[in-house]
This record gives C-alpha cells, structure tokens and sequence, in this order.
C-alpha cells in the first residue's frame, strides 16, 4: 500500500507523472469521469479545512467515485475520547483510501499503521502538508514551465507554516534553486529544515526585511500567522500583522514574479494585489482539485 504522508514518498519522476496527468485531465476530461467508479474517499478532518477537503472531495467526484466523511473532530467520535488508530482501522472498513487532517504532528503515520487501504496526510500540525506542495509544485510548472533555476522567497509564518516546511523540502531535489526565507525572528524554520538544506547543499539567506529580498525573487510565497499554534495570544496579536502585501511592495518586483499563498489569507496580500497579473493563489487552489485527482490515481493504483 503506497501512502503520502511526507513530500519526499514520492520520487522526483512520480511528481512529474502525477504533473502530467494533472494537464491530461484537463485536456481529455472525458477519460477520466468514471476511472474511479465503486471506489471511495474519505476524508477525515480533524481540523478544518476549505480548500484541501473540498479539493480531495470534488477530485474524487470528478473521476467518479464517493467521498463519505467528517470535517471536524466535533463530528466524529473523537469527540467521545476515541484514538486515532480506532478511527482509522475503522473507516478503513468503509472507504478505498482516506485523506485525513490531524493537529498532532505524526497522526497519519500512527492511522498508517492500522489500516490497509492507502493513507493521504492533508496536514498534521506545524508538520508537513504534502499535497498541498504537490500543489504548489503544479502551480510553479504551469506558470514558469520548470521547477528548477528560480530564487524562492517564503515569508511569514515559517516557524508553524507546514505548507512551507514540505515545500522547501520538496524544492531541495531540483537544480539551482536558492531560498530567501523572510521572517521575525521568532518565526524563523524549524532546525530540521535548516539542515535539509545545508545537507542538500542549496543556497539559503534569512532576513526579516521583505522589501529588502522583493527584487531578486521569482517566487512569493506568502503565508499565514498560524494562530492555532502559539501558546500565547499576546505573541501572536504581536507578528500577526508583520507582513501585508500591497501594490507599493510590489513595485521593485520582477515584472514575471509568481504570487502565490496556500490560503487561507487573513491580512497578508492585500485584496487589491487580487487583480495583479502575477497574483496566482487562486489559480493554485484550482492546480489543488486537479493534481489530488492525479493523487488519487497514483494511490489507487489505477493506470492512465
Ligand atoms: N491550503 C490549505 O490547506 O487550505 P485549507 O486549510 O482551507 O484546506
């Protein structure tokens, strides 16, 4: 049983297949609406979710099978003081393969171990978001055409920002690829990711200007203050507001920059950057519906 619990399950040439089977669905659709007929999805959300619950649920629609699930632990018998392992052996009676979203580091490695039908990780705290890097990685391909030779700036939230931790992880295996990771200090990478890094032997700065980085950057991800994963309110309240986005920022840009956010935004990018040609962050979460319905295919061993 394959699942995908961290970016790096996948080889270099599996993203790339899923990649073009992603365009292929948007080119031949037809081929694709009832590829996954009696076969179903569950989604189990822990947490919640607008984009990577609804992405995974309209992907496996749109090939033709069913999604059954929950969309907070309020809902399920978590409430009640059940495990993870029990919830996951148990939906694993019912459905084909799960997507599941937990706030505790490593809980789909844990429901992994007690089921047999493949296991999606859709975020697991401060951790790892791998789909939504898949994602990303989609995003990238369509608007600069490659993956390789380009300056990334992250910026924000990068301490709990798991979407940003899979990202730099999954952007260590191209070529030519330098990082400017844009902070307060208190919200700088974790550790690991720093060492994957100088193991990786990529070139990588941090600073906490970000108009300072704007003009070298091929890439803008933005991110969240993650609110749910400080301790302190009076912390957060504090960097909440450390980075907005707006037109003024935008004018040393490059002129072919990529905006890109995983959503949800709360202040970061200003509204009016929306109808910037370079804003992509809804674009991305279009990539998201058909890069998951790629997922699926790759997961549920179905051959294109
Ligand atoms: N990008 C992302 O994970 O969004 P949701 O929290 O809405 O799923």
């Amino acid at each position: 049983v394959r699942n995908l619990i961290n970016i790096t399950d996948l080889s270099v040439q599996e993203i790339d297949k899923l990649i073009e089977v992603a365009d292929d669905i948007v080119k031949n659709h037809n081929k694709y609406e009832n590829i996954c007929a009696h076969k179903k999805l569950a989604t189990l959300f822990f947490e919640p979710s607008t984009r990577t619950r609804l992405s995974f649920e309209a992907a496996m629609l749109e090939l033709g099978g069913s999604v059954l699930g929950f969309s907070s632990a309020n809902s399920s018998s978590a409430a009640k003081g059940e495990s993870v392992s029990d919830t996951i052996r148990t939906v694993g009676c019912y459905a084909d393969i799960i997507a599941m979203r937990h706030p505790k580091e490593g809980a789909p490695i844990v429901g992994a171990q007690r089921t047999t039908v493949p296991i999606i990780n859709a975020g697991d705290g401060g951790h790892f978001h791998p789909t939504q890097t898949l994602t990303d990685l989609l995003t990238i391909k369509r608007k600069k055409g490659r993956l390789s030779d380009m300056t990334i700036g992250v910026c924000g939230d990068l301490k709990f920002g798991r979407t940003v931790h899979s990202l730099i992880e999954a952007m260590l295996r191209y070529d030519n690829i330098k990082f400017v990771l844009i902070s307060p200090v208190e919200l700088q990478v974790p550790d690991y990711i720093k060492e994957s890094m100088n193991k990786a032997g990529v070139l990588w700065t941090e600073v906490e200007s970000l108009e300072e980085a704007m003009p070298m950057l091929d890439i803008l991800y933005m991110t969240r203050v993650q609110r749910e994963r400080f301790f302190n309110e009076a912390d957060y309240i504090r960097l909440k507001d450390s980075y907005i986005l707006d037109l003024e920022k935008l004018e040393t840009a490059k002129k072919d920059l990529t905006i890109m956010h995983p959503l949800p935004r709360v202040n970061e990018i200003s509204v009016e950057v929306d109808d910037d040609e370079r804003a992509c962050y809804f674009f991305q979460a279009l990539c998201g519906k058909h890069i998951r319905m790629a997922l699926i295919l790759l997961l549920l061993n179905i051959q294109v």
